[in-house]
């Protein structure tokens, strides 16, 4: 850890980000739109090499309205094989570098029809569903406590804060509980009525091990899902990645907005 945040110091003059953005599918390129200062994982030590197609691995450095900011172009997924260690590693790195806020971001499937593909939520709460636990192994107690608090995971001020953003510039955000399995299969139509019964609106693949991380480090956490369609067995039609990725495109632009707004109001 010693050595990433000496390497990252040196390349970027020692640059101060006090928000923290994990751009998720379809999202990545909301970083190309700055002058920075772009890192690759490969480069950095502790992280590991990242191999999904359309992820560019890129740590990246940027004033964005005015504030410093760092960017996670492309993320870990634990459905790739990477550990939990490896999946959360750049979010304790984030904070060593003393980042204050972060912004999650993701694609997920929608569990009802209360709102629509396309739509952007909020996430309120989250369920692990994933049969781990990033904090599993030796605590770090420089970094944060060993049975951490976790009713407030996402910050309820950053997201009240999130939702007047929204409403400055005419956007509908919605508001639900986010929650992670494993993957990389897309739920079952039984498993997508268990999770909405246990009170989910959307699931996903990733964002909960980041934020358990980051909460627990003590950083602020704001987390938002691009619903880019309906879970399975949610409307009798089958699923593919192609509709994930489409969705993901049609609303980037606005989505692309509303985080630089975010990033100017926080
Ligand atoms: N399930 C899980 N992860 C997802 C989905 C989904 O329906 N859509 C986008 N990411």
């Amino acid at each position: 850890m010693e050595s990433a945040i000496n390497f990252i110091n040196e390349k970027t003059n020692n640059f101060k980000p006090v928000t923290g953005i994990i751009l998720g599918s379809g999202l990545g390129d909301f970083a190309d739109e700055f002058e920075a200062i772009r890192v690759p994982y490969s480069d950095i030590p502790g992280f590991q090499k990242s191999h999904v197609a359309g992820h560019k691995g890129l740590l990246v450095f940027a004033e964005v309205a005015g504030k410093p900011v760092v960017m996670m172009q492309g993320r870990y997924h634990f459905y790739e094989g990477h550990s939990m260690q490896t999946v959360t590693y750049p979010v304790k790195v984030m904070k060593k570098l003393g980042v204050q806020n972060l912004i999650i971001t993701n694609a997920a499937g929608l569990l009802h029809k209360e709102f629509e593909p396309g739509d952007l939520m909020l996430i309120a709460d989250h369920i692990n569903f994933m049969g781990t636990n990033p904090l599993i192994g030796m605590n770090d107690n420089d970094l944060g406590p060993r049975f951490p608090d976790q009713s407030d995971v996402f910050t309820k001020t950053l997201r009240e804060k999130a939702k007047a953003v929204a409403k400055s510039i005419n956007l509908e955000v919605k508001e639900g509980v986010y929650c992670a399995l494993t993957g990389p299969t897309y739920e079952t139509p039984a498993e997508v009525k268990m999770v909405r019964n246990f009170g989910a609106d959307a699931v996903g693949m990733s964002t909960v091990p980041e934020a358990i991380v980051a909460n627990w480090c003590g950083m602020n956490v704001l987390g938002i899902s691009c619903l880019t369609n309906f879970a399975c067995g949610v409307i009798d039609q089958p699923l593919s990645h192609q509709e994930v990725i489409e969705t993901a495109d049609r609303i980037k632009e606005s989505f692309k907005k509303y985080l630089y707004e975010l990033v100017k109001a926080i």
